[in-house]
């Protein structure tokens, strides 16, 4: 039997649903502002602003890719750890503490991107942040690296805080379910405990990257004569950014494991085949990322097999035996469709499209002839935007709703459903239909070539006003629940 410890309500469950109620807060208070960033963006490559310096896009993408991977990690972070209190003790005080790290770093990049014009990219790729060519100065440089370091360190002692408090309640041994490979069901571990654990180990070692790669920035941006190996710096930072961009995903889906058989009336629980699946994830998300190095020819070819090796396996275990689950789950249960199941939902199917696309484009033969063009961008925002969003939109309307008691408006949970798949994949589509006809990412202006690009983006920001609408509206009926959370819990 999995021991649950007891949260109802007390003053020590209050004060979790006042931290919970803060980040969903800022979670929910940032999403529509970089929304509107992407939609900046995709104004400028409709060519609408035609007089804008071009830097001000690269400027805007920059800030708009940082500040959406950041924030969704933060606000599955923080989900997961209000999901686990149910099983373990994490700390607050930490999860406080990254809250603080994560507001000055946000301030810090604010400044380096709207002000320093820092417009590198979200992966920041040696060494373009040292060769400024004048657009940006050199304090953004710093400011950039600074802000990193401060998010690095406030992120790295949360993972291990969550860890800690898995470890002390059963054993990393026993968290990663390794006793039901052999057959044995107790103690039994919450599905929820297993993929934290995969996923918390995995962001780790992205973090380890991460300090590696800032050490030796700052080694040879102090001027000390050091020249960084620009293959070496590639491998950290694409096996950094995959990593988190992967956890991210991991920890939505512990938040549909968890909360969607509350909704179907049938259990979730490990057993032999999830232990297997999750514990091949761990082992393969490690080597997956070298799909991103197909184009460095002077890689060694058998890292770029094993590339795309395990990213054809890996979709295997954690995508396919969570879709069948979640088919298994809902197929005939006494669903209840609220706001939140419905999310959830959408979400593992979201994960299950932008998958495919991700897969197709891992296929080296395909990546030839994809590689940069807005097929990139198109799957990932797919299992981002209609994959983990929903997943956590999900999270925060069944948490806003547990907290307030107050019933649902059902037909408007429906409209903002329909709203956030017609205008979701609408914009994602034109995407999709850009990389399939060559037209390249990261352009702000589209040259005379790939001129389709610009009625594409036109097109897009059709679907964006659609998508927009939808979270409007459920900022409406979710977010006021969140702030109510907030107000009427217990402080710290
Ligand atoms: C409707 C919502 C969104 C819109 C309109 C939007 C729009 C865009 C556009 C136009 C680009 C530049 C594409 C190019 O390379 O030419 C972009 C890049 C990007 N977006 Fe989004 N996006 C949205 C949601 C998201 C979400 C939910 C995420 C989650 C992480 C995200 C993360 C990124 C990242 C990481 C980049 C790459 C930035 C870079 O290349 O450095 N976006 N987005």
């Amino acid at each position: 039997m999995v021991e649950r410890i007891v949260v109802s309500p007390g003053i020590e469950q209050q004060r979790w649903r006042r931290l919970t109620g803060t980040w969903m807060m800022v979670m929910l208070l940032l999403f529509p502002i970089l929304l509107l960033l992407g939609a900046f963006m995709r104004i400028v490559q409709a060519n609408l602003l035609p007089t804008l310096l071009p830097e001000w896009f690269y400027a805007v993408m920059t800030l708009h890719g940082l500040g959406m991977v950041g924030t969704w990690f933060v606000g599955a972070m923080a989900a997961v750890s209000y999901v686990l209190t149910q099983y373990v003790r994490p700390s607050r005080g930490v999860s406080w503490a990254a809250l603080g790290a994560t507001l000055l770093g946000v301030l810090l990049l604010l400044a380096t991107t709207l002000i320093g014009r820092f417009g590198v990219g979200w992966y920041f790729l040696y060494p373009l942040p040292f060769y400024p060519a004048g657009v940006w100065p050199t304090w953004a440089t710093w400011t950039f690296l600074f802000s990193l370091a401060i998010l690095g360190v406030g992120w790295t002692v949360w993972a291990v805080d969550l860890l800690r408090a898995i470890a002390q309640q059963y054993s990393l041994r026993a968290a990663l379910a390794w006793h039901y490979i052999r057959g044995e069901t107790e103690p039994e571990v919450p599905p929820a405990v297993l993929i934290t654990t995969v996923s918390l180990i995995s962001a780790l070692s992205g973090f380890l990257a991460a300090v590696i790669i800032l050490v030796l920035s700052f080694l040879e941006w102090a001027g000390t004569g050091f020249t960084n190996d620009a293959l070496l710096m590639k491998n950290l930072i694409f096996f950094f950014g995959h990593v988190l961009v992967n956890i991210t995903m991991y920890l939505g889906v512990v938040l549909v494991y968890d909360i969607l058989p509350r909704y179907s009336g049938r259990p979730w629980k490990t057993n032999r085949l999830v232990a297997i699946a999750w514990n091949t994830v761990l082992f393969l998300v490690l080597f997956a990322y070298f799909h991103h190095l197909y184009m460095d020819f002077v890689q060694p070819q058998w890292m770029q097999v094993l590339g795309q090796v395990a990213s054809y396996f890996i979709s295997v275990p954690a995508a396919v035996v969570t879709i069948f689950s979640t088919l298994l789950l809902t197929y005939g249960a006494p669903m209840r469709w609220t706001l939140s199941s419905l999310l959830m939902y959408l979400g593992v199917m979201g994960w299950a499209i932008g998958g495919v696309a991700a897969v197709i484009d891992s296929t080296i033969a395909v990546n030839l002839r994809f590689h940069n063009t807005l097929w990139v961008p198109a799957h990932f925002h797919t299992y981002y935007l209609m994959g983990v969003v929903l997943m956590l939109l999900g999270f925060a309307a069944h948490f806003g709703h547990e907290v307030s008691g107050r019933s649902e408006n059902g037909r408007l949970a429906k409209l903002i459903a329909a709203l956030f798949v017609i205008g979701g994949y609408g914009f994602l589509s034109m995407f999709y239909l850009g990389g399939a006809h060559s037209v390249p990412r990261r352009y702000a202006v589209y040259p005379q070539e790939v001129i389709q690009g610009v009625d594409y983006a036109r097109i897009a920001l059709g679907f964006i006003a659609v998508l927009f609408l939808g979270v409007l509206l459920y900022l409406w009926e979710t977010g006021r629940r969140c702030v109510l959370a907030f107000r009427t819990s217990e402080p710290l």
